[in-house]
């Protein structure tokens, strides 16, 4: 098995992207390591604060939080970044190179209950002819990422990266402290029989989603001919692992359940990221309108559709919407 920075290395991946990588990892195991402590880590409870998008902050997405933006700050290496659980884009070195966008911890509703939750992050070049304060730095499409991963904190600690060049699997060890690649060029495979949506949903989404999942759901005896599996783990990290792992089609559809917020995720740390993991492995990542890095962004937290997993299924769903 290979440590990270050799494997990088083969991928032609500068020096300084590397170093910034390392950076993110040095605080994802201290997240890593506080999560395995569970109750002991005095960190299993909510705050009394909300976010800018009104969720309600736990104790660990604070603390997350503030482990990636210290470090990355102090780095050098970072032009500002963005995440979850700032209201806006944080100036760092003003000659910074890149910019980090993060959602510290996905999936907060299964802390308490000792349940998959991961941190996500994509990274952009820095525009050179911009001020480091300025969050318009941060509108730019996914296909200009040059880097995004996760950080599952499972049984294992699994770091899930691409920086353009396939998307590879790597295990943090904890006997000395590096993560190991232990799996180069995973692939999804093109066809599927499992999918992923919050079904409590369904009566909110529009004619095409509730058509294509009472299809799944009809089985056998139904237009598709075949059985389908469901899985729903409440955080896009456990989720899109599995897609990655043995193929699915992973959903959060337009609904009208808030007339406000038709859409769940968020663009530039939860949607962009994921699609490049999942396009690098061979799948499709879309809104039920297009290629979801092909957006413009027009805010930090703005929110997307998400239809993404096992290429023939994603176009089996957006067959629907024609
Ligand atoms: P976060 O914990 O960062 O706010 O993200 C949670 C997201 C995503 O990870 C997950 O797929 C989805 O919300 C779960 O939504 P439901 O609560 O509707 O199941
Ligand atoms: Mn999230
Ligand atoms: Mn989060």
């Amino acid at each position: 098995m290979q440590r990270l920075a050799p494997a990088l290395r083969q991928d032609n991946v500068p020096l300084d992207l590397i170093s910034l990588i390392k950076t993110i990892l040095a605080a994802t195991k201290e997240i890593s390591f506080r999560v395995s402590q569970g109750h002991l880590s005095d960190l299993m409870g909510s705050t009394l604060d909300e976010n800018i998008q009104g969720e309600v902050q736990k104790e660990l997405d604070v603390v997350a939080n503030e482990l990636l933006k210290d470090i990355l700050l102090e780095s050098g290496f970072v032009k500002a970044i963005s995440s979850e659980e700032e209201d806006t884009s944080v100036a760092g070195e003003k000659d910074g190179k890149y910019l980090v966008s993060f959602d510290p911890l996905d999936g907060s509703s299964n802390i308490e209950i000792n349940s998959l939750i991961g941190t996500i992050f994509s990274i952009h070049e820095a525009p050179s002819d911009m001020d480091a304060s300025d969050p318009d730095m941060f509108k730019q499409a996914g296909n200009k990422q040059i880097c995004a991963g996760y950080v599952l904190y499972g049984p294992s600690t699994m770091l899930v990266m691409t920086t353009g060049s396939g998307t590879h699997f790597y295990v943090l060890d904890r006997t000395h402290g590096g993560f190991l690649l232990v799996e180069r060029n995973v692939q999804v495979p093109t066809d599927t029989q499992e999918f992923a949506v919050n079904m409590s949903n369904q009566r909110f989404w529009q004619a095409p989603m509730q058509n294509y999942i009472s299809d799944l759901l009809a089985g056998d005896t139904g237009p598709r001919g075949k059985n389908f599996n469901m899985r729903w783990i409440a955080a896009m990290v456990g989720d899109i692992h599995r897609v990655l792992t043995r193929g699915g089609l992973f959903t959060y559809p337009q609904d009208s359940k808030n007339p406000k917020q038709p859409h769940k995720l968020r663009l530039m740390y939860e949607a962009n990221p994921m699609s490049f993991l999942i396009e690098q492995a061979g799948g499709l990542a879309m809104t039920s309108e297009g290629r979801i890095m092909d957006m413009q962004p027009n805010s930090i937290h703005q929110r997307v559709e998400v239809i993404m997993g096992s290429k023939n299924e994603v176009e089996a769903c957006l067959a629907y919407y024609k």
